[in-house]
């Protein structure tokens, strides 16, 4: 996102306690240390700058995590963003782009003979769909939703919720990518499993309601999750209101289906194994973005999960940090 508002002409300013994120990623005259549990650490940094708005990216986000210790979620993720609405505020901020997720929605009312791959599912999930949470996780980011449709009410704060599905790959340039310890997500799983750098993937459960028993997703390219922050800006620029979008290409994959579209990537074989089920996933999340389409112009680049893993790929091969 950094390097798109910079290649756009924008001045951002990164604030981040670099609990997960790291420093080598962003140019050092941008970053800000601070912590979003600390208000006074939020509050000088937004007085320090004039910005039109806030995007805010930084959560605790990894399910299973969550379910086994929900406080660090409410407290980062719930606690954290109202501090940063408390002092944006103060600072007289009135924007701000949100990320949101689909573990908002649980599993999907209908989704009974529902297709992955190249077929189109018959159970997109839209924004209108109902909003159970499986997982602290979900309730975490709903709770924050929910807040910024009661401030858009009395306090005319204007914000768009972006629901992300699978965000996955990594900017194509190789230069950046995701670096996590530990690693919970599928796809760079999957890749330092055929590079040696990771253990053998295990495929958490096979005895889910999907087509091959794995669980489906829908993975987003983050450059497109990047293009969609832009267009928010336009769009809080002409609406008043919170605003809420789904964020992804519309098409389901399961975990074989990764597996093996990670084979062909790689031209090598993923070393894996069958394990059991983990806590808190949802069968099946494919996203209906018709909105985010129709409304922002949104038009994901990235639409085979093959061109997305390339990606990842890249950067998983020559990882710099
Ligand atoms: N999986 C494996 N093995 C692994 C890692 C993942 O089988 O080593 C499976 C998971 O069980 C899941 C799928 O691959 O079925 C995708 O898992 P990820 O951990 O990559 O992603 P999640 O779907 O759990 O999480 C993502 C985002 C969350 C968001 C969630 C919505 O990271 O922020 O989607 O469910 F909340």
């Amino acid at each position: 996102m950094v390097k798109l508002l910079l290649e756009q002409g924008h001045s951002p300013i990164v604030f981040d306690n670099l609990s997960t994120g790291h420093e080598e990623a962003v140019p050092a005259e941008l970053l800000a240390l601070g912590d979003l549990r600390d208000k006074s650490s939020l509050r000088r940094v937004l007085a320090e700058h004039s910005f039109d708005a806030v995007m805010h990216f930084a959560a605790k986000s990894i399910v299973p995590e969550s379910v086994a210790d929900p406080a660090a979620y409410y407290e980062n993720n719930v606690i954290g963003t109202l501090n940063l609405l408390d002092a944006m505020r103060e600072e007289g901020v009135q924007r701000f782009v949100f990320s949101s997720t689909a573990a908002v929605y649980g599993n999907p009312v209908s989704h009974a003979g529902a297709a992955s791959g190249a077929q189109a599912s018959s159970s997109l999930i839209d924004e209108q769909h109902s909003l159970a949470p499986l997982n602290p996780y979900g309730r975490s980011k709903l709770q924050v939703e929910q807040a910024l449709q009661d401030y858009a009410a009395a306090y005319g704060f204007r914000s768009v919720c972006f629901r992300y599905f699978n965000a996955a790959g990594a900017d194509p340039s190789g230069e950046l990518g995701e670096s996590h310890d530990p690693e919970t997500h599928l796809i760079p799983n999957t890749l330092r499993a055929v590079l040696g750098t990771g253990p053998q993937l295990k495929v958490f459960g096979d005895d889910y309601a999907t087509p091959d028993g794995t669980c489906v997703r829908d993975y987003i390219h983050v450059n497109d999750l990047a293009d969609a922050h832009l267009r928010a800006l336009l769009h809080m620029r002409d609406n008043e209101g919170a605003h809420v979008f789904n964020l992804g290409n519309g098409v389901g994959f399961s975990v074989k289906e990764v597996l093996n579209a990670a084979e062909e990537v790689t031209g090598q074989p993923v070393p894996h194994e069958m394990a059991p089920r983990r806590a808190g996933d949802a069968d099946m999340l494919v996203a209906d973005s018709a909105k985010a389409r129709s409304v922002l112009g949104w038009q994901p680049g990235f639409t085979d999960v093959r061109e997305i893993i390339e990606t990842a790929w890249r950067w998983h091969k020559d990882q710099r940090f």
